[in-house]
C-alpha cells in the first residue's frame, strides 16, 4: 500500500491499556520518523491511558466494548466503520487486549499489525499477556526473549510475522524489570514496522 498522493498515511490505533506504545507511535509521527498520523484511537477500556492521551492531543477517541455494544456482530461492524470512517489505511493494535471480528479483518486484509512482548510462536496465544508472558519466559529458563511485530488475524497472537528483535534474560531478571526492558523494545520496533507500511515497503504482504 504505498501512500495516496497528497494524502497522510493514517493509522487507526486499538489499545486497551496505559497506551505507551501509541505515545511512542504519535512521538515517532511528530519527529517525522513515521510520514503517518494517528486519525483515531478505540479501547474497549473507557478508562484507558491510550484514550486519555489521544484526547489531550484533541486526537478522536471512541470506547467501543462489549459494554457499549452488548452483541459481537453490531461490535465489530462498528468498529471497522468508524475505522473506515476515519479513513485509517493502516489498523495497529497497540497493547488490544480482544479479539477482531470478521467485518474487521476482512475491512483491512494484512493492514492490522500486533505488538507482542515475547518471541512468538513461543510464549504467545490466550492467556499469554501482561506479565504472565514474562514470568513463563523466566520460569522457562530461555536465555532471550524480544518483541514481535505480526499481522493479526482471528486468533491471538498468530499471523505472519513480520519483525522480531532479541534481548536477553538475565539471570537476576524479574518479570517487572524484564516487562521494562521489553516495552522499550516494543517502542522502536512498532514505530519502525509502521513506517515500513507508510513508504510502501510491505506492499507485496499478503
Ligand atoms: C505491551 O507490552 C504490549 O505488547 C502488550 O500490552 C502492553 C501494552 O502497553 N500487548 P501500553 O498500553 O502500550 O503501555
Amino acid at each position: 500500500m504505498a501512500p495516496k498522493d497528497g494524502q497522510p498515511f493514517r493509522l487507526g490505533i486499538l489499545a486497551s491499556r496505559n497506551g505507551s506504545n501509541l505515545q511512542a507511535i504519535l512521538d515517532r509521527c511528530l519527529s517525522d520518523e513515521i510520514s503517518a498520523c494517528v486519525s483515531v484511537v478505540i479501547s474497549n477500556n473507557s478508562k484507558s491511558g491510550a484514550l486519555r492521551r489521544a484526547k489531550d492531543v484533541g486526537i478522536p477517541t471512541f470506547h467501543l466494548s462489549g459494554w457499549t455494544h452488548p452483541e459481537p456482530d453490531r461490535l465489530d461492524g462498528e468498529m471497522a466503520r468508524v475505522l473506515q470512517d476515519h479513513g485509517v489505511d493502516l489498523v495497529v493494535l497497540a497493547g488490544y487486549m480482544k479479539k477482531l471480528g470478521p467485518v474487521l479483518l476482512q475491512a483491512y486484509p494484512n493492514r492490522i499489525l500486533n505488538v507482542h512482548p515475547a518471541l512468538l510462536p513461543a510464549f504467545g496465544g490466550q492467556g499469554m499477556y501482561g506479565m504472565q508472558v514474562h514470568r513463563a519466559v523466566i520460569e522457562s529458563g530461555v536465555k532471550v526473549t524480544g518483541v514481535t511485530v505480526h499481522l493479526a488475524d482471528s486468533e491471538y497472537d498468530q499471523g505472519l510475522i513480520l519483525a522480531q528483535e532479541v534481548i536477553s534474560v538475565h539471570p537476576a531478571d524479574t518479570p517487572e524489570g524484564l516487562a521494562k526492558r521489553v516495552l522499550k523494545l516494543e517502542h522502536r520496533l512498532l514505530p519502525v514496522v509502521i513506517q515500513r507500511f507508510a513508504a510502501g515497503q510491505f506492499e507485496t504482504v499478503h
